[in-house]
């Protein structure tokens, strides 16, 4: 599948709370995993836009519910990343309310990109989050992150370390991906054009967090 040209790709707005979602009619897919992951590296290295989303060698960087529209006809979500110590308990736990308000309910949203460091044996966390996206019947895309850090030697060794611990959760299929050197990205853009252009993947979800046409930033 050839790789779109990202014709425009423009953020839309920071959304801290549903009620300020865009109005739900364009296909989109949210990426999320642990804060400093390479969230905001892979999207702006699949959107080819150098200072598109804000990326930090501080962890905890992003914190609200940010969305992107592409080419006008995609949103693309990212989410605050979880697992950061150094944000107190009480705004983790805000952030948490609202990311799982907008996985379990959003009916537009295609799939979930679940960034984890290719470095990083997953853990229990991440056993917890893919059952829970399992739960609410969503699509999840597993990518390993940082690749170009890990020697070819070493990644199928731990590639197997990281399947048996997913093994659980269902996830067999990995994609690795690299924002330094671009690796992964025509096999991401391949399963993002499966979901974004295939039929909607969840149509019975309850559609509370869509507001009804003419009331929110729809543009
Ligand atoms: P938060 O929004 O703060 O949770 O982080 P994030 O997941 O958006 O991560 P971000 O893209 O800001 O990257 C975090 C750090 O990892 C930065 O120092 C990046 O330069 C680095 N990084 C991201 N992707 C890659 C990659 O593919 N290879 C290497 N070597 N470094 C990367
Ligand atoms: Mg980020």
């Amino acid at each position: 599948m050839a790789i779109p040209k990202i014709v425009e790709a423009e953020f839309i707005l920071s959304a801290p709370k549903p009620e300020q979602f865009p109005k739900g009619i364009r296909p989109e897919v949210a990426f999320w995993g642990r804060s400093n992951v390479g969230k905001s590296s892979l999207l702006n290295a699949l959107l080819n836009r150098k200072g598109l989303v804000r990326t930090s060698a501080r962890p905890g960087c992003t914190q609200a519910i940010n969305y992107f529209l592409i080419n006008q006809i995609w949103y693309f979500v990212d989410l605050p990343g979880y697992g950061y110590a150094q944000v107190p308990v009480a705004v983790k736990e805000k952030w948490l309310r609202l990311i799982a308000t907008y996985l379990e309910n959003r009916t537009s949203l295609r799939a979930v990109v679940l960034l984890l460091d290719s470095r990083r044996l997953p853990g229990a966390e991440e056993l917890e989050i893919i059952s829970r996206l399992r739960g609410w019947q969503r699509q999840v895309i597993v990518v390993l992150t940082k690749a170009d850090k890990l020697k070819k030697s070493q990644r199928s060794r731990q590639e197997r370390e990281i399947a048996t611990r997913l093994a659980p959760g269902g996830i067999e299929e990995f994609i690795w991906f690299s924002a330094l050197t671009q690796e992964g990205r025509r096999e991401l853009w391949g399963r993002l054009l499966s979901v974004l252009q295939g039929p909607a993947a969840n149509p019975g979800a309850a559609s509370r967090l869509d507001p009804p046409a003419g009331e929110s930033g729809e543009r």
